[in-house]
């Protein structure tokens, strides 16, 4: 039996990982930790955790054999330096931290302390993605040339409402603004998912990027990636699409382009299919994220001592390394562009004119 423990009982913590973990056999929740007692207490009992500790310390000295990092972003590298010292195993949530420098240091502590570290890529598992790996492995279009990779969605939209009824910007979406934006948030799936796939490095690439919204990071983005093997990568990602439109609707899709046809699934119509030399197939879709998939291959991986297709720490920091730099290199075009132009829509009481991007990761426009 695998027992975990789970840190940060948030949005993903109930909706994708508590979930999975109760519905994997071979894996026990031992124990849950949230600072906010009665939300670690609602978790627990939802998903019958063993255990629930209103202090942390507690919770590390619980008797488990890996964690679930589900906290936000700029805690991961203070969570992670704490299992490793606890001799923890981890899993933990994308992106795997704020800067690579950061990233760096979680590797280093957690090979000390002899431990596997781990990044949340849960979109490896949708087993429509796990098809992609095998198709292309198979040689099913040729040689791959191309992949576009999109996702436009409006993040749950621009504004939220207060306790007293208020009109109010959005708190995750400002929140995912100021940690970088949509290819550091959602675009490192992307990142991984092109680099898995076609099982080649990033050797070029370039980010641009779109301001619908004034925040620093660009709330629209493209990004080019060369890789080692020839092949190049477009990811498109939008926390903008339809954000104020009263009957919203995303775009997400891949198409994998191949010296003998295309892979193309698309989320919104449920398509998948495989047109090459030889005709059609249909395939079965599914949806991007598989939580539950994860979990099987993170128990394979950590009772059998082989990583299979677990994404490790080097997959975090390579997607982290791509995204902040593609982000940043949006950022200083913009600041050569015009100033005059830019969005009427500012976002509402924040000083935009503070660098909110860590500096570490800046990296001057090609
Ligand atoms: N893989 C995915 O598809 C996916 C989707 C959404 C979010 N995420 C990632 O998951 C992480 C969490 O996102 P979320 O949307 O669940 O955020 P959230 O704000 O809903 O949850 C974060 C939780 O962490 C808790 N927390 C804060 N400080 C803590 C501390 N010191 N110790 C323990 N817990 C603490 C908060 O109380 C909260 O319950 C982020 O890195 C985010 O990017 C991944």
């Amino acid at each position: 039996m695998l027992k975990l423990g789970l840190l940060g009982c948030g949005m993903i913590a109930e909706l994708g990982h508590l979930p999975a973990i109760q519905q994997t056999p071979g894996i026990v929740l031992e124990s849950v930790y949230d600072p906010r007692w009665e939300r670690s207490l609602e978790m627990q009992r939802r998903f019958n955790a063993k255990h629930a500790y209103p202090k942390e310390e507690d919770f590390w000295n619980c008797d488990f054999d890996a964690v679930i990092i589900c906290t936000p972003a700029p805690l991961h590298l203070e969570h992670v330096t704490k299992a490793a010292k606890y001799g923890k195993h981890i899993l933990c949530e994308k992106p795997l931290a704020m800067t690579v420098g950061e990233i760096e240091k979680m590797i280093e502590v957690t090979n000390a302390a002899n431990v596997k570290l781990y990044t949340g890529f849960t979109y490896r598992f949708s087993p429509s993605a796990l098809e992609i790996h095998r198709l292309v492995r198979s040689g099913a279009i040729g040689e791959v040339r191309s992949l576009r990779l999109i996702y436009l969605w409006n993040l749950h939209g621009k504004w939220q409402f207060d306790a007293s009824g208020n009109m109010i910007p959005s708190k995750l979406r400002v929140g995912r603004m100021e940690e970088g934006g949509p290819m550091v948030d959602c675009g490192v799936h992307q990142i991984d998912l092109a680099r898995w796939w076609l099982g080649s490095e990033v050797t070029s690439q370039r980010g641009i990027g779109v301001w619908v919204e004034d925040f620093e990071a660009p709330d629209h983005m493209y990004l080019h990636m060369g890789h080692e093997n020839g092949a190049h990568t477009m990811v498109e990602m939008s926390f903008s699409y339809n954000a104020v439109s009263k009957e919203p609707r995303s775009n997400f899709q891949y198409e994998l382009i191949g010296t003998d046809g295309v892979i193309r699934l698309n989320r919104e119509e449920h398509s998948f299919e495989l047109r090459n030399s030889h005709g059609t197939q249909y395939l079965p879709w599914h949806p991007e994220k598989n939580f539950r998939g994860m979990y099987n291959e993170l128990l394979f991986a950590l009772t059998n001592q082989e990583d299979r297709n677990m994404p490790l720490a080097n997959d975090g920091l390579m997607a982290t390394q791509i995204a902040r730099k593609a982000t940043n290199q949006a950022i200083a075009k913009r600041e050569t562009g015009s100033q005059k132009n830019h969005s009427k829509m500012l976002r509402a009481g924040k000083d935009v004119s503070k660098s909110l991007i860590p500096a570490d990761s800046a990296e001057p426009a090609p």
